[in-house]
């Protein structure tokens, strides 16, 4: 089974950006840490960023084919884009909004996320160890997938 593990824009820049919100950790730990895990629980992980918003839907819409579910950080775009909305609603597996920060701490403009309508879990502000949370609870929400 196969998770895709989805990055937004300026997450490329984890562990220089803003660490006091963010942390140190770089994103190339995130992607250390989710493999790590995957292997544990029998998950082959694709992982991948972006700054670009077409980039994400064309990921989302290729994971459609392949994965058994999305762990998505979706950074600014979480509380912008309607059109990574449509591309998650076009999936069918279970899908996991993961912020590192608590967004609904910070500005107002963070509190309201458009993926979370499509999210079948959301974890935020538990830092980078929020990626790990959301693919063990994937795993054992899609253990009887056959894909
Ligand atoms: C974020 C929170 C978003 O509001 C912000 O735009 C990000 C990162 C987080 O992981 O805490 O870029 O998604």
């Amino acid at each position: 089974r196969t998770a895709w593990v989805l990055n937004g824009p300026n997450l490329n820049l984890l562990g220089k950006r803003q660490p006091a919100i963010y942390g140190h950790e770089t994103l190339a730990d995130v992607e250390a840490e989710c493999r790590r895990t995957g292997a544990e629980l029998g998950l082959e992980i694709v992982f991948r960023q972006s700054n670009a918003e077409h980039q994400i839907i064309d990921w989302i819409h290729e994971a459609r084919e392949t994965a058994c579910g999305i762990v998505i950080n979706p950074a600014a775009y979480t509380h912008t884009s309607v059109a990574i909305l449509d591309a998650l609603n076009t999936c069918e597996f279970p899908i996991f909004e993961v912020h590192i920060s608590n967004v609904h701490k910070r500005e107002p403009f963070r509190h309201h996320s458009y993926v979370s309508a499509v999210a079948t879990g959301v974890i935020a502000g538990f830092g980078t160890q929020g990626y790990p949370l959301a693919l063990q609870r994937l795993a054992r929400l899609t253990g009887e997938a056959t894909r």
